[in-house]
C-alpha cells in the first residue's frame, strides 16, 4: 500500500455508493457463543471524535432490549461514568491490576444498563501488558453470559487494550469527524486493525457532520481509500449531525437520547441505534471476553472459566 497516496486520496471529492453488506470476519464460533452477549467496541484514531457521546446513547437505547454492559475501556483518562452521573469506586483499572474481580466493580446505571468504568487519571494502566489484558479478558468473559449486549468504549489511538478488545468483539465501530486529521487517523487505525484481525468489516459513524452531503462524502472517501488501498469494506452506519446538545447533555451527565431526544443529534442517535440493534440481532456471538482469553493463550480461557474469574 502506499500510505502517501491513501493519505492524498482522503482529501479528493468523494463518488458516490451505497454501502455494502459483507458478513463480519469473525473467528471460528463454538456451541456456547449462543449464550454470550453480542458486543461491539467503539474506537477512533484520534480523541475527541464523540465516542463516549456516542456509546453512552447506545447504551442507554439498547437498553430497553435487554441487559446492557457499557464498559469504559478507557484506563487512563476515562470519562463513561459522567455520561451514567456515577463515580463508581472499583473500575476497570483495578480489576486490571488484580485488585478486585469485574464483578464486583460493575454498577447499575439505571433499567437494564450496568457499567464497568474506566480508570480515571490512573497511572500503569494506560497500555495494558499480557498479564492485564488476560485480567480483562477474564472479567469479562465472567460477565458475558449475563448481558444481551456489551458496549466497549474505548481510549482512543493504539493501545493495547484498544486493539485487543476491537480484535475480539463481534463489531467494530470507528468513530470520526469530516475533519482531515480525524479522518487520516481513523485510516491508521483500521489498517492496524486489519492487519491484526484479518476479514474485519469495521463499522463506520462520521460524527459533528454540517449535513448529509458532507458526512456521505467524508464516508465513501474513507470506504473508497479503504478498498482500495487496504482492500477492506468498510460499512457505514450513520452520520451524526453538529449539535449543540451535546455539550448541554455532557453538562448534565445525560446521554443525549434521554437529555435531548427531540434534537436532530438525538434523532439520529435513536435512529442509528435501531440500526445497531439490527445489526446485533443478526449476528452470532462470540463472546467478547471469550475470544480475548483465546488469543493470549488457553491458559487465560482454562483458568477463568475453572475459577470463574
Ligand atoms: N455531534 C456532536 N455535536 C457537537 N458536539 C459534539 C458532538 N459529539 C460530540 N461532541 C462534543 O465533542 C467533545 C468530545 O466528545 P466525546 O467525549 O464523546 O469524545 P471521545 O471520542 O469520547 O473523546 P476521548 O477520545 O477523549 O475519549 C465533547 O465536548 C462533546 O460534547
Ligand atoms: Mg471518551
Amino acid at each position: 500500500m502506499n500510505w502517501a497516496t491513501a493519505r492524498r486520496l482522503l482529501h479528493l471529492p468523494a463518488k458516490q455508493s451505497a454501502p455494502i453488506a459483507r458478513p463480519l470476519g469473525l473467528p471460528p464460533s463454538d456451541p456456547l457463543a449462543a449464550v454470550r452477549a453480542r458486543s461491539m467496541c467503539v474506537v477512533s484514531g484520534k480523541g475527541g471524535t464523540g465516542k463516549s457521546t456516542l456509546t453512552a446513547s447506545l447504551a442507554a437505547s439498547l437498553e430497553r432490549h435487554g441487559r446492557v454492559l457499557l464498559v469504559d475501556a478507557d484506563l487512563g483518562v476515562g470519562n463513561a461514568h459522567l455520561f451514567c452521573d456515577l463515580q463508581p469506586e472499583q473500575t476497570l483499572a483495578n480489576v486490571v491490576r488484580g485488585e478486585c474481580s469485574a464483578r464486583e466493580a460493575v454498577v447499575p446505571v439505571r433499567g437494564q444498563l450496568d457499567l464497568l468504568a474506566g480508570g480515571s487519571g490512573c497511572l500503569g494502566v494506560a497500555s495494558l501488558d499480557r498479564k492485564q489484558l488476560q485480567l480483562l479478558g477474564k472479567g469479562l468473559y465472567s460477565l458475558e453470559e449475563r448481558y444481551r449486549s456489551i458496549l466497549i468504549d474505548g481510549a482512543a489511538g493504539l493501545s493495547s487494550q484498544t486493539l485487543q478488545l476491537a480484535a475480539a468483539a463481534d463489531i467494530v465501530l470507528v468513530v470520526t469527524t469530516p475533519d482531515v486529521t480525524a479522518m487520516t487517523d481513523a485510516y491508521a487505525l483500521i489498517k492496524v486493525l486489519c492487519a491484526e484481525r484479518p476479514g474485519l468489516v469495521p463499522y463506520l459513524v462520521v460524527n459533528r457532520v454540517l449535513d448529509a452531503s458532507e458526512g456521505h462524502a467524508a464516508a465513501e472517501r474513507m470506504r473508497a481509500v479503504a478498498r482500495r488501498f487496504l482492500d477492506v469494506e468498510i460499512r457505514l452506519l450513520g452520520l451524526l449531525p453538529e449539535d449543540r446538545s451535546a455539550y448541554r447533555c455532557t453538562q448534565r451527565r445525560q446521554p443525549v437520547v434521554l437529555g435531548e431526544p427531540d434534537e436532530p443529534l438525538g434523532l439520529a442517535l435513536a435512529d442509528l441505534a435501531q440500526r445497531l440493534q439490527r445489526e446485533l440481532d443478526h449476528l452470532h456471538p462470540h463472546g467478547v471476553g471469550r475470544v480475548l482469553c483465546h488469543r493470549l493463550g488457553r491458559d487465560g480461557l482454562a483458568e477463568s472459566e475453572s475459577c470463574g474469574a
